[in-house]
């Protein structure tokens, strides 16, 4: 039973509502306007539904239909629906990459609660940023929240073959480049990789954040795993309705649920699943919004004891997100952990963690494995640090092969995505299984906007020789559904003058992962002189959005939000007067 602490003249829409005043007046005799008696909306919760839908985005194209579920559940509780669109940042056709956008979204979402009469939200997102850039705004505007996860797609499949978005496509390609398919086959291949409605069903960036956001208390207890398809996932949509109404009543705000101790479960679980490195940059962005002060090391820390349980591709070798559905989902995936999570985290059910978690159970311990039997003992992800990358860089050890764990080689460097694509198709390209592999000018400014680049391509000349992995060296991210020994998120970046702009095709690189170490070998005064000599590039933006940007985004290691829009920059915007 809820608790109720707010009477209906407490609720922040009779601000807009409940007066009798000729401001009042109108605000009521527009929604009249809109087809509402003033019996349906006044004195009851207003809960906004944040929906990121669009046409352009091929992984929520099922919101259309799960916001009647979400208003269905919202009404029967005794609120007051009210779909709001908002920017669907979608990861296929975004250019020049959805990370440039994923603080407008949170923009909007916070001002849009902010500026209307809602007294809850349920934010409905998926596809890679929208999970973060919702959840970010969010937390700022500090309404009661509900986060609804798309769900991952059906399993791909052709030809009898189970196919993995982003991975087997990355594998595909390979193969088509070194002339092992059909036109015919990769036809197939495209027609099959993505199915249904419903985001990436890999362990990618969008189901690693819709995880996160779950082990952070944000959803409904396990709702992350269901299949966006999923009949279930109709019937979640409708709780998630039903429950904010309740949790608007009991006043559970988000800083009760994102606190230290529940930060900390996500980070955990996201390296028990394998997660996305993308993880990184928006967990810190998220827990920063809360006043959690989440730092690289810290994550490196939880990275060299957490094991890797979920076998979901890419990491894990053989399941995919439906597979992991049904193994019996996060929560059992969590119930494996319990020992390590802080189950007195509050959540959005208005009970801790550790009660949400009861009674889960594993249906499949192949995928789901028992922390005496994992797919890979230590976390997924490695903070390197070195004269390369002063503020951190990260690697994802366990979708890598371990003969690169300790590397030295020369560098072949490249300045921009355009050069290098060109310089990989080159068959009589000088290099060996030994050189590393680097891009700069990939970074949050230099991209712009940190686009997913840091899978840099195999060059032809070594697929054709069988090899499928080399050590690449980035600023920029890579997609959760890659794999390989890829070094990201450099830090600073080359194109604000950190280290990796100083590199020279030939210097020795060495990565050495158990001492996290990631350094150039070449000594300090030369370092400093090719420093004295670097001049910075040339401004991406001259005005819009993307100066802005420009000005204010932080660096990857701070998680890439707007300098502004975090929390310590200043107080709160208040309430706006009526
Ligand atoms: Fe939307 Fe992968 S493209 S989740
Ligand atoms: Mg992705």
């Amino acid at each position: 039973m809820s608790t109720r602490k707010k009477s209906p003249d407490d609720l922040r829409s009779s601000r807009w509502f409940g007066p009798d005043d000729l401001r009042s007046f109108g605000h009521r005799s527009r929604m009249m306007q809109l087809g509402y008696s003033e019996e349906e909306f006044r004195g009851k919760p207003i809960i906004g539904i944040l929906n990121t839908w669009s046409e352009l985005n091929s992984c929520h194209s099922h919101f259309k239909e799960r916001v009647v579920d979400v208003k269905r559940g919202v009404l029967q509780a005794g609120g007051f629906p009210v779909e709001m669109p908002s920017l669907s940042v979608d990861e296929s056709f975004n250019k020049p990459t959805s990370m440039l956008y994923r603080n407008l979204l949170a923009i909007e979402t916070e001002e849009q609660i902010r500026a209307h009469p809602l007294d809850g939200v349920v934010l409905m997102g998926g596809c890679d940023k929208t999970t973060p850039g919702l959840v970010m705004g969010a937390i700022t505007a500090g309404v009661p929240m509900i986060y609804l996860p798309a769900g991952p797609m059906l399993r791909g499949n052709y030809a009898g073959k189970i196919l993995g978005s982003g991975s087997d496509a990355w594998k595909y390609w390979d193969e088509r480049r070194a002339g092992n398919i059909s036109d015919q086959e990769w036809l197939g291949i495209q027609g099959g990789i993505a199915r249904s409605a419903g985001t990436c069903m890999t362990m990618g960036t969008a189901s690693t954040m819709t995880a996160i956001t779950d082990a952070m208390g944000l959803t409904l207890p396990g709702a992350s795993s269901i299949p966006a398809v999923d009949s279930n996932h109709q019937r979640m949509g409708a709780d998630c309705g039903r429950r904010i109404v309740d949790m608007v009543w009991e006043d559970l705000t988000p800083d009760q649920i994102i606190t230290e101790g529940s930060v900390r479960n996500a980070a955990i679980i996201a390296m028990a699943t394998g997660c996305s490195t993308n993880a990184v940059v928006h967990l810190i962005a998220m827990a920063r919004r809360a006043g959690v002060d989440l730092t690289l090391d810290d994550l490196d820390a939880l990275g060299r004891n957490t094991p890797l349980i979920a076998n979901v591709r890419p990491s894990g070798k053989d399941y995919l997100m439906e597979d992991f559905f049904y193994a019996g989902g996060l929560r059992a995936l969590m119930k494996q952990m319990e020992d390590r999570l802080d189950c007195s985290a509050m959540t959005v059910t208005g009970k801790t963690m550790g009660e949400n978690l009861e009674g889960a159970q594993v249906y499949n311990d192949d995928v789901i494995r028992p922390l005496s039997n994992p797919v890979y003992k230590e976390g997924s992800l490695a903070v390197l640090r070195g004269n390369l990358c002063p503020d951190g860089a990260v690697i994802k050890p366990a979708a890598c092969d371990p003969k690169y764990y300790h590397h030295e080689g020369p560098a072949l460097v490249f300045d921009s995505y355009p050069e290098m694509k060109k310089a990989v198709d080159d068959e009589n390209l000088e290099v060996t299984p030994e050189t590393v592999m680097v891009l700069r000018n990939a970074g949050p400014l230099g991209g712009p906007g940190f686009p997913e680049w840091g899978m840099l391509p195999i060059p032809k000349a070594l697929i054709k020789q069988g090899h499928r992995d080399m050590l690449r060296i980035s600023d920029a991210r890579m997609s959760g559904t890659s794999y390989g020994a890829c070094v990201l998120h450099v830090a600073p970046e080359s194109y604000v003058g950190g280290p990796l702009a100083l590199l020279k095709t030939g210097d020795i690189v060495r990565m050495d992962l158990e001492n996290r170490r990631l350094d150039m070998l070449v000594d300090e005064e030369e370092i400093a002189r090719r420093r004295a000599e670097w001049t910075p590039p040339a401004p991406r933006y001259e005005r819009g959005y993307g100066y802005m940007f420009s000005k204010h985004v932080t660096q990857a290691d701070k998680g890439c939000d707007f300098d502004y829009l975090q929390r310590d920059f200043g107080a709160n915007a208040p309430e706006p007067d009526i």
